[in-house]
């Protein structure tokens, strides 16, 4: 079944129907809120809104191993992250769309393996790919489907937060080869990994990231939120392409 994990902006989905929510405890903690199962266009979803219902838990707070897990307990097989980003690349400014394949993960303190001291031999996953491509062709072909443009590929940063960057951060990750840059894509992505689950993310430019285009001088919380209402709006047929296609059968991507 599909996952949907909705970040900023994304706390409800827009023409879900809810059959039920559903508290779920996890070896790991509580996850960000109860999930959310539904249906969109008569098709299955759960719904997970990563900063909780009232959008009050922070980035570098979420307890993402606790989403992924009640995620995968309720039998979801393949997530799509809905991620809002600041543009660094000049084919991302506010309102433009990438399926990212690539990441640079800047965060620390986080949790960032499911795997503890337990006295069994390391692993260590492949992560060379970290997203699913399997799952990145699907979120393409559901943009291609209601015409909207966006960027096929692209390096993630994912950072700390929960402020902003300064302008020398976000000319070094250019440097670096950063594209996009987000707080939340890492370690979700890596856990994902590592449970088997078939993870990709849909960016939304929704501000220039500082320093750069009309956030020279700083950056604008009122561009961030008109263009949060537009990009939720444009999603809505996107995600209801992506619940149309069939989930059965697993993709042979590799977990622990
Ligand atoms: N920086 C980091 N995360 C973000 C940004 C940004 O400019 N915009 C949206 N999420």
């Amino acid at each position: 079944m599909l996952g949907i994990i909705g970040g900023s902006g994304l706390t409800k989905l827009p023409g879900l129907s809810i059959t039920h929510r559903q508290v779920i405890r996890t070896p790991f903690g509580e996850p960000s809120g109860p999930l959310t199962f539904g249906d969109l266009d008569g098709h299955p979803v759960v719904f997970m809104a990563r900063h909780g219902h009232g959008h009050t838990i922070p980035p570098h707070l979420v307890n993402y191993r606790a989403n992924l897990w009640a995620l995968r307990e309720q039998k979801v097989s393949h997530i799509v992250s809905v991620a809002t980003v600041g543009g660094i690349h000049p084919d991302l400014k506010p309102g433009d769309l990438c399926v990212p394949d690539q990441i640079i993960d800047y965060t620390h303190g986080r949790e960032t393996s499911f795997t503890e001291y337990n006295g069994k031999p390391v692993t260590h996953l492949d992560f060379t790919w970290p997203y699913c491509e399997a799952m990145r062709q699907r979120c393409m072909e559901a943009l291609r489907g209601v015409n909207e443009p966006f960027m096929s590929g692209g390096v993630y940063g994912a950072v700390q937060g929960p402020r902003l960057e300064t302008k020398a951060e976000i000319d070094r990750l250019a440097r670096d080869g950063v594209d996009m840059v987000g707080m939340t894509g890492m370690p979700e992505a890596y856990l994902a990994r590592e449970l088997g689950l078939c993870y990709a993310a849909i960016a939304a430019s929704v501000n220039w990231a500082a320093g750069r285009g009309d956030s020279a001088t700083g950056i604008s919380s009122a561009i961030i939120e008109a263009c949060l209402a537009d990009v939720v709006e444009r999603l809505r047929g996107v995600l209801i392409n992506l619940a149309r296609m069939n989930y059965a059968a697993p993709e042979p991507e590799s977990g622990l």
